[in-house]
């Protein structure tokens, strides 16, 4: 195989390929990098990768070459890892990329075998299919494929020997389980998945590292300010693997709400305020969360039909709680609009509740007592399509499906068939 562009990912990649058995011919413009390798010496420091790099230079898994051509001449494979450097925008420089793309075209017409090419550079979804794919000039000969890198600089070829996740995506199954195969003998469990799933994946990791480091960050200035240890306060948040460290609330849906998040986010940014502490990412949860309902309202006002059932009321299943519910919001904004709106909640029977419950639900919508429906059956009657705002037990679930109303799928209860606030565009 081919691993085009020695660069910190490249030549992890190459050097640790050739490790476990390949057979491996590492290609960059830069000649000093492939002299390095040629020489058994790596291009740059990361820890482990000389010794690597020499050991399979000698043993002769692995060559260099500054030239594509004689890179590709016995490949099956092409793991694209070249540069793609932010642009002053902020946009993802394609430069190399394009080019490696266009120097593979160019040289697919004098090849008679298959070749996949993987790209493994970070690249915005849909790049495999509208940048490289079409410099393959539709040769049936070429697949495409995203496998993108998730190593670190510093632990790169641990990272690479012990991958935290294995990510393949494409169109081709033959081509996708091809390149999975090359980790084979990896401790990991490769994740198949469509093409732009898979460059998408690479950005939500990263993203969702900074976030967490950013996180951290903030609550340990907050936790100094106070007097108090941060540290402590950040391991003993780790400490819950049940709600803290898990999947828990790691599913695009709705909006949330109810009687504590909004409350202690508040509360939090205004103490920050006056401790004169800036803290940018926790203030910005509530913004995010109010543009996430706005979403939803826009969804749902977009909907062709003017009458709408809205299955629950409650901020969440399984509980009357209606303070703070994204759905009183969301209700009166359909309202407000003119659309005729019934509500169903299994739990909400306004005879029932009461306090600042009630008391919550009267003041936003003094006659909700004129469109909440005793019994599900009553508000799919009403509706031409139904808002799923809570998710529904299995007999609701059911009783939703089989109704025959389009459904509009807020909290990614019935998967991507539904249309959902997170996917705009797929409205029944
Ligand atoms: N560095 C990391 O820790 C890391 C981790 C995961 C993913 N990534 C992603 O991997 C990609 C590569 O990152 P990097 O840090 O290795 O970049 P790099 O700049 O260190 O290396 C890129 C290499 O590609 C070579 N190159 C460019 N065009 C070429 C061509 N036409 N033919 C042959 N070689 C060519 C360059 O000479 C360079 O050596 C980027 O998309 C990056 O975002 C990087």
């Amino acid at each position: 195989m081919a691993v085009l562009g020695l660069g910190y990912v490249g030549c992890v990649t190459a050097a640790c390929l050739a490790e476990i058995g390949h057979r491996v011919v590492g290609v960059d413009r830069d000649a000093f990098k492939v002299d390095c390798v040629r020489a058994g010496r790596a291009p740059f420091f990361e820890a482990s990768l000389e010794e690597m790099v020499a050991e399979n230079v000698a043993s002769g898994r692995l060559s260099a070459s500054v030239s594509l051509a004689e890179g590709l001449a016995d490949a099956d494979i092409a793991l694209v890892c070249v540069g793609t450097p932010s642009q002053r925008n902020g946009n993802l420089g394609l430069d190399q990329l394009r080019r490696v793309a266009g120097e593979i075209g160019a040289l697919v017409p004098g090849r008679n075998r298959p070749l996949v090419v993987a790209v493994r550079s970070t690249v915005y979804p849909g790049t495999c299919e509208e940048v490289v794919l079409p410099a393959m000039n539709g040769s049936p000969l070429v697949a495409v494929v995203s496998n993108p890198e998730f190593l670190r600089e510093g632990a790169a070829v641990r990272d690479f020997m012990q991958p935290s996740l294995l990510v393949v995506g494409g169109t081709d199954p033959a081509a996708v389980e091809r390149v999975a195969s090359l980790y084979r003998a990896l401790p990991v469990k490769p994740c198949l998945v469509a093409l732009r799933t898979a460059e998408l994946i690479k950005y939500a990791c990263n993203a969702f590292h900074a976030v967490k480091i950013a996180f951290a960050n903030e609550v340990g200035t907050l936790a100094g300010e106070l007097g108090i240890d941060g540290r402590e306060v950040m391991e003993t948040l780790c400490r819950d693997t049940s709600l803290n460290i898990s999947p828990a609330y790691l599913k695009p849906g709705f909006a949330f709400g109810g009687s504590c998040l909004p409350k202690d986010l508040r509360a939090l940014a205004y103490r920050a305020s006056r401790l004169d502490l800036k803290l940018p990412l926790l203030e910005s949860v509530l913004p995010s969360n109010q543009t996430h309902l706005e979403r939803a309202i826009r969804l749902a006002l977009e909907l062709p039909g003017r009458r709408l059932g809205i299955f629950g009321l409650a901020f969440k299943e399984n509980t009357d709680d209606l303070r703070e519910s994204p759905v009183v919001q969301l209700l009166e904004a359909l309202i407000g609009k003119g659309r005729r709106v019934r509500v169903y909640d299994p739990h909400i029977h306004l005879g029932e509740i009461y306090g600042s419950n009630q008391q919550y639900l009267l003041n936003a919508i003094p006659h909700i007592g004129s469109l909440l429906d005793e019994n599900l059956e009553t508000m799919l009657e009403g509706a031409d399509h139904v808002l799923v705002a809570q998710k529904p037990a299995a007999d609701m679930r059911t009783r939703l499906e089989s109704s025959g109303k389009p459904l509009v799928d807020l909290v990614g209860a019935f998967g991507a068939a539904q249309a959902t606030v997170c996917a705009e565009s797929q409205v029944m």
